[in-house]
């Protein structure tokens, strides 16, 4: 199909006719993970409707050219923006004849963007702190140390137990001192999908004179149907008096295309230090609600479409058909040899671990994806040991009589091969060698070693390589293009320190992003 080197750019010579554009992409997407089916249990979120994909599409075309950046030019945006607040406000406990009938908020690209902007609200709304802080679980989204890193704000963080995978609400109240401007929980954890206790944290933050941010991107859309289904949900959202704002993710539970978050402040008085506006300059006068400056109205009209056309009833018969499947899958792990959950599941999230080393997590990933399930690995972190996490969306319902067997099956053949046993001079290296001794050559080797990249002299890899399903790879696992197993890769990241971690993971990552010529 590809003729010839510079027909492969992206720039080619001459354009090319729309048809084969499309096939092309067609056949790169064919060497990415299932969106659809119920099969992959992380970073999609699929409810299965029929549809809905093309509604989604036809509305995000339609407004994928309209500009954001400019509300009154473009009052659909504005409309479409203000509704989706006014729906997340109200799942969310706010709105007209709540506890918080004030309750304002901003649509923004995603989760990290709006935990980002709760951040800097907080922190601008005490310019007098010098040097503020931030008191947040362990369990809490990475997104909010990249929100402290990138505003340059510091980071308290609470130890959560091993056995309840929560913060102790008393320790959060001890850890509050006179800079912080912030405290946070998940309504529930991404890892473990544990619902934090949101009141008795709210409370303590709300008697120190301090924001209280509820992270509910991932799961704050679900809650509120599982409640109405009879899951007992403990307190979470704007009626509890503490919480100044919540963040929920539209491109997750609300399964709409990517690209949608809504941060809600209480009162438009707590939103105000999250604006960003400047007037001293020849050009436009500037003022942004949110990170980016120009926006595509694309994710936002079709969030709009899938809320409309989904409708409350349909969120509630999504949760419950998510509801039967997290049951379903729990059961297939309780009735798996050597496997246990790591917390009973309470939202949308099933995740489990071994019992005896001679089960080997990240072998279990490959078997399980070598037998087309797509689990997410989790490295083990202070007493938690490695875990196997699963994202559980309505698409996973009509699969689950599947799962026992195949997790059987998976278990029983990683027993049969055994753990991981990492060569010696890798162990020592992830053990001893420290962030700043990792030269650009061992990296490089170390990449082409456990397989992440192809080795030096074979580096031609373009469109035509990765279009290429045969090149695909059924790998879970922190780095792409996986090869087809990532447990040694696994392996070596869990020996590693969490700064040895994040520094090799760079680097891999960076090797992968090679322009293509
Ligand atoms: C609890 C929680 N917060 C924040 C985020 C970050 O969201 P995003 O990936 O949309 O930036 C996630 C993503 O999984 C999440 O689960």
């Amino acid at each position: 199909m590809i003729d010839d080197e510079a027909d492969r750019r992206a720039l080619p010579g001459n354009g090319l006719p729309a048809e084969r554009v499309l096939a092309e992409v067609r056949a790169l997407r064919s060497a990415d993970r299932p969106t659809h089916g119920g099969r992959l249990f992380a970073y999609v979120y699929d409810p299965a409707v029929p549809g809905l994909d093309e509604l989604a599409a036809a509305a995000y075309a339609g407004s994928a050219h309209v500009n954001g950046l400019d509300p009154t030019a473009f009052p659909s945006l504005l409309a479409m923006e203000n509704a989706l607040v006014g729906a997340a406000a109200r799942l969310l406990g706010g709105g007209p004849g709540s506890a918080a009938p004030d309750v304002v908020g901003s649509v923004t690209s995603g989760g990290t963007e709006s935990l980002i902007l709760a951040v800097k609200a907080a922190r601008d709304a005490h310019p007098e702190i010098a040097a503020p802080r931030i008191v947040v679980p362990a369990s809490a989204h990475a997104a909010f140390a990249k929100a402290a890193h990138y505003l340059r704000v510091a980071v308290d963080t609470v130890p959560v137990s091993a056995s309840t995978l929560r913060p102790a609400a008393a320790d959060v109240a001890a850890a509050i001192g006179p800079d912080t401007v912030l405290v946070a929980c998940s309504a529930p954890s991404y890892a473990h999908g544990v619902v934090d206790p949101v009141a008795e944290i709210a409370e303590a933050a709300a008697t120190a004179g301090v924001r209280c941010h509820v992270d509910a991107c991932f799961g704050g859309w679900t809650l509120p149907y599982l409640r109405r289904l009879g899951v007992d949900v403990p307190p979470f959202d704007f009626a509890v008096a503490g919480v100044t704002s919540i963040s929920v993710d539209l491109h997750k539970y609300a399964y709409a295309p990517k690209g949608v978050s809504v941060l809600l402040h209480r009162d438009a008085a707590l939103r105000a230090p999250q604006y960003f506006a400047y007037a001293d300059w020849p050009g436009y006068t500037m003022v942004n609600p949110v990170i980016a400056s120009t926006r595509s109205g694309g994710p936002i009209a079709a969030a709009y479409a899938t809320l409309r056309h989904l409708g409350d009833d349909g969120y509630l018969r999504l949760a419950a058909a998510t509801r039967d499947a997290v049951a379903g899958l729990a059961d297939a792990v309780r009735a798996a040899d050597g496997l246990r959950l790591m917390a009973e599941p309470e939202s949308t999230v099933v995740c489990f671990t071994a019992t005896d080393l001679g089960l080997d997590l990240f072998v279990l990933v490959d078997e399980l994806a070598a037998r087309g399930w797509h689990t997410q690995p989790q490295l083990s972190y202070a007493d938690l040991p490695p875990s196997v996490h699963l994202t559980v969306t309505a698409a996973v319902a009509p699969r689950v009589a599947e799962f026992g067997p195949d997790l059987a099956a998976a278990v029983a053949a990683t027993r049969a091969a055994g753990p991981v046993a990492l060569p010696a001079e890798l162990l020592a290296l992830a053990t001893t060698l420290t962030p700043d001794a990792l030269t650009p050559d061992l990296v490089a080797g170390l990449a082409a070693g456990l397989g992440l990249t192809a080795p030096a002299d074979a580096d031609s890899a373009g469109a035509e390589q990765a279009a290429d399903p045969a090149d695909s790879s059924d790998g879970a696992g922190t780095a792409g293009p996986p090869p087809g197993r990532m447990a040694v890769v696994n392996t070596l990241l869990d020996a590693a320190p969490p700064a040895l971690r994040e520094r090799l993971l760079v680097e891999f990552v960076g090797l992968l992003q090679r322009p293509t010529w």
